[in-house]
């Protein structure tokens, strides 16, 4: 499981939970257009430094993205971090993509499935962003049957410490805070309601004759 919860994991559930037909996370700007070329009718979403780049026919806010913009569309979404984060787990076997706005849906995907989970935090430029840590806390404290890693447990006493005020603590975070002066309240405020979306993005691989064929497309569980 990737967990970026500011923004794009929160973003992908946001679009699937809004009947988007699935979303592609491709880590590369560059990759991502030349896709679109390939495939005129899909939506291009994504952004760098926060923004959507030019050209993009949105951002990587989960507001953009009411049902009647992406219900039945395909999407293709790239950022900073997050689709990296997914790119870097391009081996596992099955993926899904955690945030605050779908913990309980998540942990009760991870018990239908069974085995070991991983939780993978996006981070921020390669270091850890405290607001997936307790993402993944959330995660955690949810699912059981599991044993916890230290590192699990760690995020779980973080998340527990701070679950009576997410709002506060991802505005305390060092991207939470950037995305707020950038007048970004709206997203803070929607990625730090927990539970709003019963909706879980599982890869899986789409096969037939389209361009995005064998690649890794995100759908509802
Ligand atoms: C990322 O992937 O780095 C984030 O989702 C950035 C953002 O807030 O858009």
């Amino acid at each position: 499981m990737v967990v970026d919860t500011l923004r794009a994991t929160t973003t992908m559930a946001a679009m699937l939970a809004n009947q988007a037909e699935s979303v592609l996370p491709i880590a590369e700007l560059d990759e991502a257009r030349r896709l679109k070329e390939e495939m005129a009718d899909i939506l291009l979403a994504g952004e760098r430094n926060n923004r959507p780049p030019v050209g993009f026919d949105g951002g990587n806010s989960p507001l953009e993205y009411p049902v009647e913009r992406v219900a039945g569309r395909r999407i293709l979404l790239t950022t900073t971090n997050g689709t990296h984060a997914i790119e870097r787990c391009r081996q596992s076997g099955t993926l899904c993509a955690g945030a605050l706005v779908n913990a309980s849906a998540v942990a009760q995907w991870l018990a239908t499935v069974g085995g070991d989970a991983v939780i993978v935090l996006a981070g921020q430029e390669g270091e850890l962003a405290l607001e997936d840590w307790l993402a993944g806390g959330a995660i955690v404290e949810r699912a059981g049957g599991f044993h916890r890693s230290d590192a699990a447990e760690a995020s779980r006493l973080a998340y527990c410490a701070c679950r009576d005020n997410l709002l506060a603590a991802l505005k305390d975070c060092q991207h939470g805070r950037e995305l707020w002066q950038q007048g970004m309240q709206s997203d803070l405020i929607f990625a730090s309601r927990e539970d709003s979306l019963p909706v879980v993005p599982v890869r899986s691989c789409q096969t037939g004759g389209d361009q995005g064929r064998g690649r890794a497309w995100f759908r509802r569980a």
